[in-house]
C-alpha cells in the first residue's frame, strides 16, 4: 500500500468524482481540462519550480519533481522563452489534459485507492489508504478536509484552498456539499486566502469562461453518401457493413449520412477518433434512452439496463455486475465441460453434414441460458430470435409511423414470437421457486428476482421480462462469434493444428480444474479469438441519440439526433491494424497489445460497454477448444466463399456447412 501524498490533479480527481455515477460530477470537458491543469501547475508552484501571479508565470527551478504528471507539465514551461501567463499555459496544456486525467485514475487505481469498472466507470475501493496521519480512505480525507475548511473556521492548508478555488471555478460545490449563503461566502473568501490559488484559480475560470486558444468552428453540412456508392463498394456484397462504412468515414470523414429508401436518414460516426472518443466522453453528450424506448416498449419495461443513463444505470449495473463476470464463469466451468460435451455427443454425428449457423445457436444457447438462468429454451430460440431482431429493426432502423409498426408485428411470426418470450420467461419464473434454488449456485436470474424483491420501485416487476429474456440476445451474438470462429479454423489448418494441440495438453488428464486453468493454458486460442472478435465485429454499431449539442470534425450534432456509433469501422483501418483484412492473431502480443486500444471494439465502448466482456472472450476459447479435442471438420464445400448474413447482428451466412469429418477422441463414458 502507498504512502505517498496525493499530488494536486490526484486530490482533484477524487474531489470531482462522484460515487453515484462512477464518474466526474457533470463537468463539461474543457471545464475539467482546464482545471487539472490549474491543480498541477499550482501543486509545481507549491514545490517552487514556479511562481506565478495575475499576471505573469516563469519557472524558478526547472529540476524534475519526479512525478510524471507534474514533469510534463514543468517541461513544457522550462522550453519556452517567451513569458506568458497562468491562463496561457491552462489553456495550451489543456491538450494534454485527457492523458494527464487518465494517468492519473491509473495511478488511484494502483494505490488501491479507485476500483476500475468496465465500461470506463471508477468507485472508490473499500481499502483504507496509510498516507495520512489518521486512517480514512484518500477521497474521504480530502473531502472531510475541504468540508471542514467550509464548514469550520480553521484555516485551511495552502493545497485545500487551491482545490477550494479550482472546484468553484467548476461551479461544482453545490453538487458535492449542502451549500447555503453563509458557506458560499466562506468558499469566496477561502478563494481569496492565498496569491498562487486566487491567481490558478482566476486563470481557470477565465479560460472557462471564454478560452482564448479554441479554434473559431466553420460549421459543415454532414456529407451524405450516394446510393451508387453503396451498391459498388466491394464489401457490401458479402454483407461486411463495417468494412463498408470503414471505407465511407475515409472518404467522408467522421460523420457521414446514408439515405436508404423507406428508411429514415441514417447518421454514422466512424473512425479510430470516434471510438476514443465515445468512450472517454460519450456519457455526457449522448443518450441511450430514447432509441430503446421502442423496444423496451415491445417489451413492456420501464428502464431497462441497456436504456438507462446516468447513476440509475450505473447503481443497476454494479448490482448485476458479478452475475455477467468471468468469474461466474469460471466458477461453473465443470458444468460448462459437460454442458459441450453433453450438445456435441448427442448433436454432432460422425459423416453429418450440418449448417454452421443453426449449430452455433444452439450450442451457444444450450450454455448461456442455463448459466445465467437455470433454463433451457433451445426449442424456442429461433422464434425469440425472430422476435427480437424484427423488434430491433423496426424500431431502431426503420422507425415507421405507428400503424404501420402495429401492422407488422400483427403477422402470426410475430405472436409466434412474442408467446415464446412469454414462455422463456414463465419458465425461469417455474425454475426459480425458493424450493428450486437450495443449493443452487447464485445466477442472473436470482440477482434480478431479488432486485425486484428488494426494490420493486428502482427495479419493477415490469422489467422482469427483459431481464429473465435477455440472455438469449447474449447467446444470439455469442453464437455469431461461435460460427465465425468455426469458419475461421477450419479455414486455417495451422491453426486448427495448434488450438487443438493446445486443447490436448489441456484436457489429456480429464478435464482441468477449473481454478488453475489460465488464459496462459490457451494464448493461441485466446489470440485467435480476439483476431476473431476484430475481423468478424458481429455487433458492430450501437445506436444513440445527442443529448448535448457536440461538435465533430467541425460538424454540429444537434440535440435529437439519431447516430450510429460504427464502433467495429476502426477494426478495418490501417492505422490501427495494419494489413486489416489479414488474419493475425499476433497482433495481440506484446507490445503491441492490440486489443487494449479503442479501436478494438467488439462488444461496445463507454457506460454500456458489454458486462460480459471478459466471460466471452473465456467462453469461446473453451468452446474452441473442445471442438478441436474431439472433431475434424472440414468445409462442406471447400470452395466456399465466405459471407455475412447482415440482418440485424453479423453471423455467417445460413448457406455455410461443415462436414463433421472424424471424431479424434471419444467423450467419456
Ligand atoms: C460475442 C458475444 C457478445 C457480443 C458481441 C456482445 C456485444 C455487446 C454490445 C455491443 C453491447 C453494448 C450495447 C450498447 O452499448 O447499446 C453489449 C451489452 C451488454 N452485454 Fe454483451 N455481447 C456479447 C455477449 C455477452 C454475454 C455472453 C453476456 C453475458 C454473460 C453479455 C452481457 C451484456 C450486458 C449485460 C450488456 C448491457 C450492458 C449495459 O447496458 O450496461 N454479453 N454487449
Amino acid at each position: 500500500m502507498a504512502t505517498r501524498r496525493l499530488n494536486l490533479p490526484e486530490e482533484l480527481v477524487l474531489m470531482l468524482l462522484n460515487e453515484q455515477t462512477g464518474y466526474f460530477y457533470q463537468v463539461p470537458g474543457w471545464s475539467l481540462n482546464c482545471a487539472v491543469i490549474g491543480a498541477a501547475l499550482a501543486d509545481l508552484s507549491l514545490q517552487s519550480r514556479i511562481d506565478t501571479d495575475i499576471e505573469s508565470l516563469f519557472v524558478l527551478d526547472p529540476t524534475e519533481t519526479g512525478d510524471p504528471v507534474l514533469d510534463l507539465c514543468l517541461k513544457a514551461i522550462s522550453k519556452d522563452k517567451t513569458p506568458h501567463n497562468a491562463r496561457y499555459w491552462i489553456e495550451r496544456l489543456a491538450v494534454h489534459a485527457e492523458d494527464i486525467i487518465d494517468s492519473t485514475l491509473d495511478r488511484l487505481v494502483k494505490l488501491e485507492i479507485l476500483k476500475h469498472h468496465e465500461g470506463e466507470f471508477w468507485t472508490l475501493a473499500p481499502a483504507t489508504w496509510h498516507g495520512y496521519s489518521q486512517e480514512h480512505t484518500a477521497s474521504q480525507l480530502i473531502k472531510s478536509r475541504i468540508s471542514d475548511a467550509i464548514f469550520s473556521n480553521t484555516i485551511p492548508l495552502p493545497r485545500d484552498i487551491i482545490i477550494v478555488g479550482l472546484v468553484n471555478s467548476c461551479g461544482l460545490f453545490h453538487f458535492i456539499f449542502e451549500i447555503d449563503e453563509k458557506a458560499e461566502k466562506r468558499i469566496e473568501q477561502i478563494c481569496q486566502m492565498e496569491l498562487i490559488g486566487r491567481s490558478i484559480a482566476a486563470a481557470v475560470k477565465d479560460s472557462i469562461a471564454v478560452p482564448l486558444l479554441q479554434r473559431p468552428s466553420f460549421k459543415k453540412k454532414i456529407p451524405s453518401v450516394p446510393l451508387l456508392k453503396i451498391l459498388s463498394n466491394r464489401h457490401v456484397w458479402n454483407g461486411n457493413i463495417p468494412a463498408m462504412l470503414a471505407d465511407f468515414a475515409k472518404e467522408y470523414g467522421s460523420v457521414f449520412r446514408i439515405n436508404i429508401p423507406l428508411t429514415q436518414p441514417m447518421t454514422f460516426l466512424a473512425g479510430i477518433d470516434i471510438n476514443r472518443w465515445v468512450h472517454r466522453n460519450g456519457r455526457q453528450y449522448l443518450t441511450s434512452k430514447k432509441f430503446y424506448q421502442g423496444v423496451e416498449n415491445e417489451y413492456g419495461g420501464i428502464g431497462v439496463l441497456v436504456s438507462l443513463d446516468g447513476s440509475d444505470h450505473f447503481t443497476l449495473r454494479r448490482a448485476l455486475q458479478r452475475a455477467y463476470s468471468v468469474r461466474k464463469l469460471e466458477s461453473e466451468m465443470n458444468s460448462v465441460f459437460d454442458m459441450i460435451r453433453n450438445h456435441m455427443k448427442s448433436h454432432w454425428k460422425v459423416g453429418s453434414h450440418v449448417q454452421v449457423y443453426e449449430t452455433s445457436r444452439k450450442l451457444s444457447n444450450a450454455q448461456i441460458m442455463p448459466l445465467l438462468t437455470s433454463t433451457e429454451t433451445n426449442d424456442i430460440f429461433e422464434d425469440v430470435m425472430k422476435w427480437k431482431n424484427a423488434v430491433q429493426m423496426i424500431h431502431i432502423v426503420f422507425n415507421p409511423p405507428k400503424f404501420v409498426t402495429r401492422l407488422l408485428f400483427n403477422t402470426s411470426r410475430m405472436k409466434r414470437g412474442r408467446k415464446a418470450v412469454d414462455d422463456a420467461v414463465k419458465r425461469v419464473q417455474q425454475n426459480h421457486t425458493p424450493e428450486q434454488r437450495v443449493g443452487q449456485p447464485w445466477e442472473l436470474a436470482d440477482e434480478t428476482l431479488s432486485l425486484y424483491a428488494s426494490d420493486p420501485q428502482f427495479f419493477p416487476e415490469a422489467n422482469l421480462r427483459f431481464m429473465l429474456s435477455s440472455p438469449m440476445l447474449a447467446s444470439q451474438y455469442f453464437s455469431d462469434l461461435m460460427g465465425c470462429a468455426i469458419y475461421a479454423m477450419v479455414t486455417q489448418p495451422d491453426l486448427y493444428a495448434k488450438i487443438r494441440s493446445e486443447a490436448d495438453a489441456i484436457f489429456s488428464n480429464g478435464d482441468p480444474d477449473p481454478e488453475t486453468l489460465d488464459l496462459s493454458d490457451f494464448d493461441v486460442t485466446h489470440r485467435f479469438v480476439l483476431e476473431c472478435q476484430r475481423i468478424y465485429p458481429v455487433v458492430y454499431l450501437i445506436p444513440r441519440n445527442v443529448s448535448n449539442s457536440w461538435l465533430v470534425d467541425d460538424i454540429e450534432l444537434p440535440v435529437g439526433e439519431h447516430v450510429f456509433i460504427v464502433m467495429g469501422a476502426a477494426h478495418f483501418m490501417e492505422e490501427a491494424f495494419p494489413e486489416p483484412f489479414k488474419f493475425d492473431i499476433d497482433r495481440y502480443l506484446p507490445p503491441t497489445n492490440a486489443h487494449r486500444s479503442t479501436s478494438f471494439a467488439p462488444v461496445g465502448l463507454g457506460t454500456h460497454m458489454c458486462l460480459g466482456v471478459r466471460w466471452v472472450v473465456k467462453h469461446m476459447a473453451v468452446n474452441l477448444l473442445m471442438i478441436a479435442h474431439h472433431f475434424r471438420l472440414e468445409l462442406s464445400d471447400p470452395n466456399f466463399k465466405f459471407k455475412f448474413n447482415a440482418y440485424s447482428s453479423l453471423s455467417v451466412s445460413k448457406k455455410l456447412k461443415i462436414h463433421i469429418a472424424e471424431r479424434w477422441k471419444d467423450f467419456p463414458a
